[in-house]
Formats: C-alpha cells, structure tokens, sequence
C-alpha cells in the first residue's frame, strides 16, 4: 500500500539542515574529552620526526613544555607523558631515577601548566627496558609480575614526587593497581590518581609506537596482554582494577575494541578512557597522504565511535588538531 502522500514517518526531516542536525546529535565530542600523548625524549637538542607516525615527533624538553602550554591553551584533558631514555638497561633503571627523562619531563610540564592541565604519566617499564618488555625478567627470561610490582611502586613514588596528577599503569601485571595505591597513599600522595589501563590488548597496532620510543621488543605480550577475542576478560580486568582503586580504567586499542569499550562503560561505575592508538593514527595518515580518504572528515568520524562506542575520555595522537576542528 503506498500513501499518494508518500511517507509519514520522515526521519530525513530532522537531518535537512546542519542546525537541525546539530540539534538532534547524540554524541558529543569536545576538547575537554581529549587527551594528548607524548613523547619526551632525553639528551637531544631538536625534536625527532617519527617516520611511522607523521605529524608526531620526539619532543626535547623544550619542545614539550610548547606542546603542553598549547594543549592547555586548547582546553585539552590532559597530556599523557611518555618517556625515551637515552640508554636502557634490563631493570628499566631510568624509570625510577629521579633525574630520569619521564620525571623530569613531568616535573618540567607541571611547572609549565600547573593546574591547569592534568599532567599524566604512563607507569610502565617498557620505554626503559633494553629487552622492551613492560616488566623485569626471571632467570629464565619470563615477565616475572610481583618483582615488576616493587618497581611500579618505585616508579609511582618518583612520578608523584614529580608532582604527576595522574599515573597510567599499563603493564597489565596482576595486582599493579592496588600496589600502585598503597605507593601513592604511604608516601602522601593520596591525591594522584590511577588511571589504569585495564583491558589492553596484545595488538599488531602498536606497531608505530615501537617506533616512538625507540624499543626493540624480543618476543611479544602474549603473556600479560589479552587476546584479541576476549570481551568478558577484559571487563573482569576492569572490574579488578576498580575494585583496586582505579579512578579511571582505559581499553586499548580502540577501534578494533569499540565493544569492549561499550561493555566496560555498563561494567563500572568511573571514566572509561579509550585509547586511540599508534597503528589507527598511522593508518589513516598513510590513507590520507595516499589521497584515498578525506583526513579532517576520519578523524573527527574515528573519534566519534570511540565517544559513541561509550568512552569519556579518548587518548588521541590528534588531540590538539580535533580540538582545532572543533571549534569551527
Ligand atoms: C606501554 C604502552 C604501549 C602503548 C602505550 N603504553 C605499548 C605496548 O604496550 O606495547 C602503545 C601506545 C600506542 O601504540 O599508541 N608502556
């Protein structure tokens, strides 16, 4: 039966004009929902391009102090700090020295923004170690999880002492999050918080990111990170973390995780964070620079499903240009 009025129901009546679309949209997307990571790395005098990652670079401490002004001055979320020491050892000893590029990267940032921008730090040995595992190794080369433990809790007294707002663990060692706190709360730091990183995920993605921090991994994750096909582990992950003291938790990756991230949102009651990581980043730009998609229209539709998928905070390489995008 066609009605020779046509269609009653016009669901096109409400996308007719952007205004009208404006109006009816169900997801938000705005600066304060975007954090930048970053990468600080030590003893050089100019930043360094990362060819995997183009339009991102090495920052010296200098370059990263703009970097963070900047992202204040957009309203960003936050700045996560990643640090490239310049030699690494197998025990990750630059993360726990206190004149060590993460710390003093934070101590410089924090100085720079103050309050004004929350100052992150990624809690994680693999920047710092010569093997790049997230962890120490036993005497037969596996991540042993409870020495790693004691040097995570190291790791957060200096970057509290840094004046870190807040600290990412992203090892995904069991446990990390509780002794994380204890850390925090024994030296009078009761006040940083733990983002963690809960549900990670061993992914071919983070393959540009190798790149970033100058790490040559000998063998892969598979042992403390998930398996790509698992959805109900990853929001037990989370639930353990909160149920730690985890004041915010993060899925990583993002795109190829979007129901994780959805399954995570019903599972906690605290911020989910995604992260939007190397790989998706350098797909698109390689898309983009070969002229097959349109750059600025994916990257706000990319950060789009990650809000839609139902994080409230997104780690984006892109944060403080999206933040640009959006104000137009
Ligand atoms: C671990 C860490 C990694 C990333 C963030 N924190 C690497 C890994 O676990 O292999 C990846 C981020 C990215 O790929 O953008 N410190």
């Amino acid at each position: 039966m066609t009605d020779p009025l046509g269609p009653v129901v016009r669901p096109r009546r409400l996308r007719r004009t952007p205004a009208l679309r404006r109006l009816v949209a169900e997801t938000s997307l705005e600066a304060r929902q975007l954090v930048l990571p970053a990468f600080v790395r030590e003893g050089i005098s100019e930043p360094q391009a990362i060819s995997s990652m183009p339009g991102v670079v090495q920052h010296t401490r200098d370059s990263l102090k703009k970097a963070a002004a900047e992202a204040a001055e957009l309203g960003l979320g936050g700045i996560m700090l990643f640090g490239v020491p310049e030699s690494k050892d197998a025990a990750g000893t630059g993360a726990i020295d206190p004149d060590g590029i993460l710390n003093v990267a934070i101590a410089d940032v924090k100085a720079e923004v103050g309050d004004a921008l929350p100052v992150m730090a990624d809690l994680c040995l693999d920047e710092f170690t010569d093997h790049g595992h997230c962890g120490v190794l036993n005497a037969s080369g596996a991540v042993d999880n409870d020495l790693t433990l004691a040097v995570y809790a190291e790791m957060a007294r200096a970057q509290a002492a840094a004046g870190v707002d807040v600290v990412g663990p992203s090892g995904m060692m069991d446990g990390q999050v509780a002794v994380i706190r204890e850390a925090l709360d024994l030296v009078g730091a009761p006040e940083v918080a733990i983002l963690a990183y809960s549900a990670k995920y061993a992914s071919a993605f983070y393959g540009p990111f190798r790149e970033a921090v100058d790490s040559s991994l000998q063998g892969d994750r598979r042992t403390y990170q998930q398996d790509s096909g698992n959805v109900i582990e990853g929001v037990r992950e989370a639930l353990l973390d909160v149920a730690e003291g985890a004041d915010m938790v993060m899925v990583k990756p993002a795109l190829a995780y979007l129901d994780v991230i959805r399954a995570v949102r019903e599972a906690v009651d605290v911020p989910v964070a995604a992260y939007n990581i190397s790989g998706e980043y350098s797909m698109v730009e390689a898309a983009a620079a070969n002229g097959w998609i349109d750059r600025e229209a994916a990257i706000v539709e990319t950060l789009l499903s990650i809000r839609r998928a139902g994080a409230d905070v997104i780690l984006t390489y892109w944060a403080a240009e999206a933040a640009g995008l959006l104000r137009r």
